[in-house]
């Protein structure tokens, strides 16, 4: 069984993850996505919200499952058994941060290959900081990220009395 791990912080999980997601989960028996929390990254949905988010948007999908895990992600790849580690490529500034990271995981897992999948044209522009100050600010990102989520920035913002 061919099993593919998509890991990220979805924080939170946007149209363009989604669009990566619906493609890879083609190539794949399986695939993993794994949200995950980024030391280097002040997350504004706990680990379960973004989970809980990323699940509600793939249940269409029968092969794909989704996590939280916090640790090591080449030690999270061998436990799952995957042959690959997908990342999505928006431009070229992404391959020259995603191919050191790549290299990285060879080496602690050799028995994985990222693969990088191609973000669709209309979702180039998107990372999740920018929907996160979008909607912050009163902006609509309802182009952007799946109907629920957009409730779910909405109640945040809300809750933080912006
Ligand atoms: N659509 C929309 N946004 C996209 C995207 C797409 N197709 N592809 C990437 N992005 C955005 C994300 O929204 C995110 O935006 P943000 O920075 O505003 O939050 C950004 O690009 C990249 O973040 P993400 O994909 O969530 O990854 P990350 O940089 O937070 O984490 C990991 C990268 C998961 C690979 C890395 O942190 C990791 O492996 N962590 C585990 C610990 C570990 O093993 N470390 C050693 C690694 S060698």
């Amino acid at each position: 069984m061919k099993v593919a791990v998509y890991p990220g912080s979805f924080d939170p999980v946007t149209n363009g993850h989604i669009d990566i997601i619906n493609k890879t989960s083609k190539l794949f028996d399986k695939m993993v996505v794994a949200v995950i929390h980024n030391v280097s990254k002040k997350a504004l949905f706990t680990l379960a919200e973004r989970e809980e988010m990323v699940k509600e948007n793939t249940k269409h999908l029968d092969n794909v499952n989704v996590e939280s895990f916090s640790g090591l992600l080449a030690d999270y790849v061998r436990q799952k058994q995957a042959c690959a580690i997908i990342r999505g490529l928006r431009t070229a500034a992404d391959f020259e941060y995603e191919m050191y990271i790549a290299m990285a995981n060879k080496t602690l897992y050799p028995s994985a290959e990222t693969v990088f999948v191609l973000a669709d044209s209309k979702y180039i522009y998107i990372s999740s900081s920018i929907v996160k100050e979008v909607a912050l600010l009163n902006g609509s990102v309802a182009e952007l990220v799946p109907e629920s989520v957009n409730k779910a920035l909405a109640l945040k913002k809300a809750a933080m009395k912006i």
